[in-house]
């Protein structure tokens, strides 16, 4: 596996790729990897030639307040994970070669409508940013497939949205969500909880997955659902951000027709917010 950190040198090694005449997936992380991320490079690898990882902890994505300073970096270890995967390449930016005018002067990518709710109200800005960094990401390697996970539903929608916006000639592929045996999804953030808090944290999947097939014996009072699930979960001594039944295209209020919707939920574990999602076919 290669390693680099500048734009040069990452399309130099594109450049004598292209010529070859192989194809590229883009896996874009911040690091702290772990089986979820080393799975969209499993994916990856069913459908490209060749795999470019990329690790940047994106300021532009993270609140005032926010964990932006305390998040993990394990940079050696990712490096031994993806070298094990079967990665061809680390692109590994410094916050200077991604923003090298400062955040205050970068264009700024929006997707409206799809980060206006649900994290987007949590975490103003965050989608905005998310979007910005993938989009130059995508500029950087223009690949010809990129990979995210389910696991950030919300996110993998603003992102195909942006693409389709944008014009942006890739192939967006959404990966499904890896969990611990207990259920709980696996996140990098799940290192920030207490032993206490990780034997609880379970309960979320739990309770996602309750109300998934009560939908699927066919209950439609979502409201009823989504109340009854949140005092669950605070009753567990959650503290429940939003939790939410929406069709799966567009994250809009269900119709009452058939299709596939989305129970997305994000909970406050003591100072850890922790997001979740289950898909489940309405009838
Ligand atoms: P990060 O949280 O590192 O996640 C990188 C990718 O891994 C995302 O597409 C995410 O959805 C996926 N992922 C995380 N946990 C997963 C799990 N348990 N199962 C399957 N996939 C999982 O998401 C980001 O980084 C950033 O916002 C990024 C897209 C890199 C832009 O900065």
């Amino acid at each position: 596996m290669e390693r680099v950190s500048t734009i040069k040198e990452l399309r130099q090694q594109i450049t004598g790729w292209r010529k070859a005449g192989d194809s590229i997936a883009l896996v874009p992380t911040m690091g702290n990897l772990h089986a979820g991320h080393l799975e969209l490079v499993r994916q990856a690898r069913q459908r490209a030639d060749r795999i470019v990882v990329s690790i940047f902890i994106n300021p532009m994505q993270f609140g005032a307040g926010e964990d932006f300073g305390s998040y993990p970096r394990t940079l050696e270890q990712d490096a031994a994970q993806l070298e094990r995967a079967e990665a061809n390449l680390l692109f590994t930016p410094s916050v200077q070669e991604v923003y090298p005018r400062g955040q205050a002067l970068q264009t700024i990518v929006t997707v409206p409508g799809i980060s206006q709710t649900l994290c987007g109200v949590s975490r103003p800005g965050h989608f905005a940013g998310v979007a910005t960094v993938v989009c130059k990401l995508l500029n950087m390697v223009q690949p010809d497939l990129a990979l995210f996970g389910n696991k950030d539903f919300q996110q993998l929608l603003v992102i195909r949205q942006m693409v389709e916006d944008l014009c942006i000639p890739v192939e967006i592929i959404g990966a499904p969500t890896v969990r611990e045996p207990d259920g709980l999804a696996r996140s990098s953030r799940n290192g920030y909880l207490t032993a206490e808090e990780r034997s609880r944290a379970p309960i979320l999947y739990r309770v996602l997955s309750e109300t998934s097939k009560a939908i699927a014996e066919g209950r439609d009072d979502y409201a009823v659902l989504e109340s009854e699930s949140k005092q669950r979960l605070t009753a567990a001594g959650f503290k429940p951000d939003y939790y939410s039944i929406r069709n799966a295209a567009d994250l809009s209020a269900p119709s009452g027709e058939t299709g596939k919707l989305a129970i997305l939920a994000a909970v406050y574990l003591g100072r850890t917010r922790l997001i979740d999602n289950l898909l489940v076919e309405q009838h």
